[in-house]
């Protein structure tokens, strides 16, 4: 059996940030911003909305391009929501913390009754995560033959705004895959699908990256007032430190195990952080940049958003070919690192 993803979606508020109006309220500037991240602009939700209002957007669009490719759907939207198995959702900044899971809320408003529904939550690895475990579960029953993986973050809504070294970094959106179980090739030519994984942590650097109110160790206390919302908390150079190794030791890995070299790459879809994170990994290897596809300029650092958002770029752009190896790679709050290596 193969995993192949059959369609993309995604989402993002239509509020977009830019670096210089950052700079009116800031001590910051574009050159700044730019020249140490690579980021230009985000998105940023308004108010109202949460990480599942973007996830069902990102969600409803796959579905779409689903029903466009699978001419067993018969044009019908409603059937590609019934063929649904599962709905794995990863995020840092569910609706509700601990429960219902935003996976369950999107399941509820896409109206899958048929799927499983469950968070995946890894910190900016979570979608690398979520990709093998919805392989995992449709492996795992002969009846379960497609899952929607997600990856959605509000992030502006737990950003210290006041806070120049991490609220620059983040912004708001949502990506989404539909993975489906085939009798395509694993081996061999004509091969299609997820071919392995690297999951990996080092839960010692859990402090560099926390989102330390709210939860069990920290709850909110009777009579209590915060000056902020819970908010990150990073140690930048810490995670700038264990981005880079983690990002070329999981290249690296993934290429040994599979017996290949990176010149059989046609894409390497960091996890958008930090530009300088992507060069300095490209550097390490000899690769020339091109090979990485950044949007960081365009939507900063979206957390378990910015894989898929990248691939659903890349899908609807035609930079994504059958038979193309492509490399996902990824690090984050936990720390947690990992990468996904699949066929097109
Ligand atoms: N504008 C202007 N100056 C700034 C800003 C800003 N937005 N932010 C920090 N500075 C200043 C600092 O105050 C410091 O000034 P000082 O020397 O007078 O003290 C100076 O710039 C250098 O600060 P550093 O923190 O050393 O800057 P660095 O080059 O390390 O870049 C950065 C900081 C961009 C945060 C980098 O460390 C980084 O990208 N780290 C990784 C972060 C990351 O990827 N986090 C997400 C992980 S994924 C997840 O799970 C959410």
């Amino acid at each position: 059996m193969a995993y192949e993803i059959v369609a993309t979606g995604m989402a993002v508020p239509p509020r977009r940030v830019s670096n210089d109006e950052l700079a009116q309220k800031l001590d910051t500037s574009d050159e700044w911003i730019r020249s140490h991240t690579g980021i230009g602009n985000r998105h940023i939700a308004d108010e109202h909305t949460a990480a599942s209002d973007l996830a069902v957007q990102a969600a409803q669009s796959a579905l779409h391009m689903l029903v466009e490719r699978d001419p067993s759907l018969g044009g019908s939207y409603e059937a590609a929501v019934q063929s649904l198995d599962m709905v794995v959702v990863a995020t840092a900044t569910p609706d509700f913390y601990g429960f219902p899971s935003t996976a369950c809320l999107v399941q509820d408003r896409l109206g899958a009754h048929r799927a499983g529904a469950v968070d995946v939550v890894a910190g900016c690895t979570a979608f690398i995560y979520a990709l093998e475990t919805a392989a995992g579960m449709l492996a795992l029953k002969d009846s379960r033959r497609r899952a929607l993986v997600i990856g959605a973050e509000i992030l502006s809504k737990v950003t210290n705004w006041q806070d120049r070294s991490t609220c620059v970094l983040f912004g708001d959106g949502a990506g989404a895959v539909i993975l489906e179980k085939t009798d395509a090739p694993t081996k061999g030519q004509g091969r299609r699908g997820l071919l392995r994984s690297i999951l990996g942590s080092d839960g010692s650097g859990g402090e560099h990256l926390i989102l330390r109110r709210g939860g069990s160790r920290n709850p909110y206390r009777a009579g209590e007032t915060l000056d902020l919302p819970p908010v990150i908390e990073m140690n930048g150079r810490a995670v700038y430190n264990f981005a880079v190794k983690a990002v070329t030791d999981t290249i690296d890995a993934l290429l040994t195990e599979e017996g290949i070299s990176v010149e059989d790459l046609a894409w390497i879809v960091p996890h958008q952080a930090n530009a300088r994170i992507v060069q300095a990994a490209a550097k390490r290897f000899g690769i020339p940049e091109e090979k990485f596809f950044l949007n960081i300029e365009e939507y900063a650092n979206t957390s378990a958003a910015s894989i898929p958002i990248a691939l659903d770029e890349m899908n609807r752009s035609g930079k994504l070919h059958r038979g193309d190896l492509i490399l996902m790679v990824g690090f984050g709050a936990g720390l947690t690192y990992g990468g996904n290596l699949l066929i097109w």
